[in-house]
């Protein structure tokens, strides 16, 4: 997979994305190359969204930056073809990120991206959140159009640590799905619940993001939905938030960043 910047079929960054993107634009640029590309091709995006990649997707995902307390790990819950965890990664170098996401296709075109941008400090983990629920303990978890409210909450907080940081980035619509999600995120022992705009009036660009925090160890332990087990397996030496001796993943290369849990 090459995408040069000479023959990328992305549109110019507008304005506003050089200044978020600051000296990681010609990353950016890219990885618009690759989505507009390959990512095209393989069908991973759609044909139209190659014209508004910058507005819609990699500006939308980059605001969300400045929700991302750090250093942290994080894990990109259903990354897709890498929004917003390839965004976030080339803007948040310090900030050890997993990618995960469950297909095939996805999983090989984010390994070429991590690759080919040089992203070091990012994972690509192929499976589904609820099948890995509990060997994780990530700082922050992200995601982008995965699923809606109530259901993505209780596959994040199968992700995140006791006290860890959920942003779900969401449409216009945020306020009502927390309203609807209400219940259940009170049952997942989800707090701080609130709808916040990432981004600021000085580009113009900004996304509506619902942000959360997770229950503290031991509520989060007595959930009926979450084996006690689960919760107190953690160990040191994992990185992004994995748990010691359980999913495959990279050698730790920054032993105590990520959180002991339970
Ligand atoms: C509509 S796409 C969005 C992709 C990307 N986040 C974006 O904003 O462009 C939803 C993604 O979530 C993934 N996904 C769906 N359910 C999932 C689950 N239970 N665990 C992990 N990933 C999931 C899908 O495979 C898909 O790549």
């Amino acid at each position: 997979m090459t995408a040069g910047a000479g023959d990328s079929l992305a549109p110019d960054p507008p304005p506003q994305a050089r200044t978020l993107f600051g000296p990681a634009i010609g990353l950016a640029e890219r990885y618009a190359g690759l989505l507009a590309g390959p990512g095209v091709e393989r069908g991973l995006i759609g044909p139209a969204e190659a014209a508004r990649l910058w507005d819609r997707h990699l500006i939308n995902c980059a605001v969300v930056a400045e929700l991302v307390p750090r250093p942290a790990t994080l894990i990109d819950l259903g990354s897709g073809a890498g929004l917003p965890g390839i965004v976030l990664a080339m803007l948040l170098p310090d900030v050890e990120i997993t990618l995960l996401e469950p297909m095939a296709r996805r999983v090989v075109f984010l390994d070429e991206c991590v690759r080919e941008l040089g992203l070091g400090h990012v994972a690509v983990h192929r499976g589904r959140a609820e099948d890995v629920a509990g060997q994780f303990a990530a700082d922050v978890v992200t995601a982008r159009a995965v699923a809606p409210l109530d259901r993505l909450a209780g596959l994040a907080l199968g992700l995140v640590r006791p006290d860890g940081l959920v942003l779900a980035i969401k449409g216009a619509g945020a306020a009502q799905e927390v309203a609807r999600a209400r219940s259940v995120l009170r049952q997942l022992g989800a707090r701080d619940v609130q709808v916040v705009t990432a981004g600021d009036g000085e580009t113009g660009a900004g996304a509506t993001v619902v942000r959360f925090t997770a229950g503290p160890a031991r509520s989060r332990a007595d959930r009926p939905d979450r084996p006690r087990t689960a919760r107190t397996a953690a160990g040191n030496g994992r990185v992004a938030g994995q748990r010691q001796g359980t999913a495959p993943g990279r050698p730790n290369r920054r032993s105590g960043s990520a959180k002991r849990a339970g």
